[in-house]
């Protein structure tokens, strides 16, 4: 039997990893795809494969990043075949929370401010809070949301975390559901977007809950642009209801040049780069996976369809 290997991004650093921890492993690169019928699982990023119902062995399909978004609005994923989505601690989570830790900081230190005194060569003593002080809200207190909480709780931030059911959030506070959004939002001074794009939180983020939060407050989106509507977020910021906005992810990747996050003066883009999949620590948990489907146990990272993460 043979794994697919359908991804865009490293595939030739998916196959050394993969090969070296297992040269057994017949390894097929899309599209030298071979019989269909040997196709036992499928690992993707951004697939090009057709018609993932043409392999009538496949027993799982791994998304090599943590996002199912796109996978997940294709028809063609066969309703028996479980979707599993990358969780890598070291590779994936760690990466995202020193994202985090490096825009909260610089929102909280006034960066962007301090960078354009620079430019106009203004010396300005500049104050901040204390981060005991500095409310920071995390929407999506999953892996990455919870992580990143843990971390800046440590660095002594007044934290609280925004899940859709309630769970603990140690040293901070947890908000849940729709009903506690208001006032979650109404206490994020600094606001943390690491939710997954589902029905539920496509465009959550417009005028109405812009308002919500406390003025001049700062944003970053780390999870997906679809989470946020363009257009309310840069009447948020013209009307100062917003302060700053770091931005890694658009409803369109590439940014469109033209769009007007490039050179908005309170907009800060990176380019999708909060937390890059690294194939020689992800490839033992995609393989530790599949021994588990093998094994006929389901990988705890099973994708829940309904949900939509
Ligand atoms: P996760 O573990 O599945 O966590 C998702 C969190 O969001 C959970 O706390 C969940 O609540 C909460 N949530 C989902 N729908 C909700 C709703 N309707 N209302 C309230 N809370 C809701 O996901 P993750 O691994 O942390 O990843 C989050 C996202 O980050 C990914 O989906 C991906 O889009 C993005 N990402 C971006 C990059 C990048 O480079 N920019 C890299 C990696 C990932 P419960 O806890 O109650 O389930
Ligand atoms: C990256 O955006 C991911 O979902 O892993």
């Amino acid at each position: 039997m043979a794994i697919l290997l359908d991804t865009d991004a490293e595939a030739d650093a998916w196959r050394t990893a993969l090969a070296g921890l297992d040269p057994t492993l017949e390894i097929r690169s899309w599209p030298e795809v071979g019989d269909p019928r040997e196709i036992e699982f499928a690992l993707v990023w951004r697939p090009r494969t057709p018609d993932f119902a043409a392999f009538p062995l496949l027993r799982g399909i791994f998304n090599l990043g943590a996002g199912v978004e796109r996978l997940l609005k294709r028809r063609d994923l066969p309703e028996s075949v479980p979707i599993i989505r990358l969780v890598d601690p070291v590779g994936l989570t760690g990466p995202m929370t020193e994202y985090v830790l490096w825009q909260v900081l610089r929102l909280h230190r006034r960066g962007p401010e301090l960078e354009a005194m620079q430019r106009e060569k203004r010396w300005d003593e500049l104050t901040y809070p204390l981060a005991r002080d500095r409310r920071v809200g995390i929407l999506g207190q999953g892996v990455l949301g919870s992580d990143a909480a843990a971390r800046l709780i440590a660095l002594d931030f007044d934290v609280a975390g925004w899940s859709r059911r309630p769970k603990p959030l140690p040293g901070g506070r947890n908000f849940a559901g729709e009903a506690e959004l208001p006032a979650f939002l109404a206490r994020s001074e600094i606001l943390v977007v690491l939710l997954p794009l589902t029905a539920d939180t496509a465009g959550l983020h417009d005028a109405r809950r812009f308002a919500l939060l406390p003025r001049g407050a700062g944003i970053v989106n780390a999870a997906r642009g679809g989470i946020i509507v363009d257009a309310d977020l840069l009447a948020a910021l013209d009307s100062g209801q917003i302060g700053h906005a770091t931005l890694d992810v658009f409803h369109e990747e590439p940014l469109p040049a033209g769009h007007p996050f490039w050179t908005h003066p309170q907009v800060t883009v990176t380019p999708h780069v909060a937390s890059l999949t690294h194939a020689e620590t992800a490839a033992p948990i995609v393989l530790a996976g599949i021994a588990a489907l093998r094994a006929g146990r389901q990988p705890a990272d099973t994708v829940d369809r309904k949900t939509g993460y």
